[in-house]
């Protein structure tokens, strides 16, 4: 089957063989299925933070299971779960017509439910394991169902144990907790920047803020290919941090707990002059250089060809080395 209108890149790509995963029940003989063709098992949510090969080995299972409820409420939060084929965005579209705070920093990001503890998403100052209460997924090794707590998906910046044990799990439905005493996070410079959230704002003036920051920085994959951040923004120790600031005054930096500095690798691209710059059928967004984005027709070695070209000019500027965010998925030798 044809991926190509699967994955946001809109890279060219296809599988041997792909189901739709409607039901839960569905998954222990899919298990099964993938294990004796000896190939694994993709499941493909919104496709927004994948590198598809031209051939993917494995059997393709399109993400279906919908569903939202409140699980729980009392006075300091309620937990609702959503199935994990629910659009991310609809589903925070949904919390805050429910007059529901928590969420709000975390709209219009692309993708499905079910992805989102994957890369642990996060913008605007909130990360989706502030909000985790857990969730509930397929082990395909042990080949049970299975509970997991935030301590179990190891969630860290832009990762979890879904990133490091690739193929192992399929998230079925995941829970989140939403505080009722809601105040907004506004740290983020864009947001405390914005008008219309002075004085008191409610969740949705701070979800209509966000959408709009949003719309106006980052490329709608309907438009134009793309899977959000291509790299991770480097996190540096303060010794480093501060060297890298004495010789660069403008580099953009984020304090962090443990004493370190989160750069921002959007700026440092960009210095490098990659802003806009186009590599065969690929480029670099014109407008956030973290980007990349796909003008047609590209397969996975052109993004892969210009991300190593990108990484290789910020090593020899900055010595830093950047890291791929989206999963980069093995394919089939040509
Ligand atoms: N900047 C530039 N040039 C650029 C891009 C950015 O100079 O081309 C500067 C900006 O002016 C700003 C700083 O870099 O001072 C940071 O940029 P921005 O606020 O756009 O955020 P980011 O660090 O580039 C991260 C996340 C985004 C998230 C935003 C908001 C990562 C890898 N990316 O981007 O997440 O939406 O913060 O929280 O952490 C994603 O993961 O796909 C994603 C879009």
């Amino acid at each position: 089957c044809d991926l190509s209108s699967l994955n946001t890149l809109g890279l060219v790509s296809s599988a041997p063989a792909c189901v739709t995963l409607r039901s839960r029940d569905e998954l222990p003989a899919l298990a099964g299925l993938a294990r004796s063709r000896d190939a694994g098992l993709l499941v493909l949510g919104g496709g927004s933070n994948l590198v598809l090969p031209p051939r993917v080995r494995g059997l393709v299972a399109r993400m279906a299971l919908r569903g939202i409820r409140l699980l729980a409420e009392d006075d300091e939060s309620r937990v609702v779960e959503a199935a994990a084929g629910e659009n991310w965005h609809d589903f925070v579209t949904y919390c805050v017509g429910q007059g529901w705070g928590g969420l709000e920093n975390l709209a219009l990001i692309p993708g499905t439910v079910g992805a989102a503890p994957v890369q642990n998403i996060g913008a605007y100052g909130v990360e989706l394991r502030d909000r985790f209460a857990g969730l509930t997924a397929y082990d395909l090794l042990r080949d049970a169902w299975t509970e997991m707590d935030a301590a179990q998906c190891a969630f860290a910046y832009r990762d979890s144990i879904f990133k490091r044990e690739p193929g192992r799990w399929v998230i079925a439905a995941v829970r989140l907790r939403l505080p009722r005493r809601w105040a907004p996070v506004l740290d983020y410079p864009d947001l405390r920047r914005h008008e219309g959230l002075a004085g008191s704002p409610t969740p949705r003036d701070v979800y209509e803020a966000v959408c709009a920051i949003r719309r106006a920085k980052l490329p709608d994959p309907a438009v134009l290919g793309n899977a959000g951040s291509f790299f991770k923004n480097p996190v540096v120790p303060a010794a480093q941090y501060e060297q890298l600031h004495a010789r660069f005054p403008g580099l953009v930096a984020y304090p962090q707990e443990d004493g370190g500095y989160k750069l921002a690798a959007g700026w440092l691209i960009d210095q490098c002059g990659w802003k806009g710059r186009r590599m065969g059928p690929v480029g670099v967004h014109e407008r956030q250089a973290l980007v990349l984005v796909n003008h047609g027709g590209a397969q996975a070695g052109d993004v892969l060809a210009l991300a190593q070209a990108v990484r290789r000019d910020v090593r020899e500027r900055y010595g830093l080395e950047l890291e791929i965010e989206p999963v980069v998925v093995p394919g089939i030798d040509p």
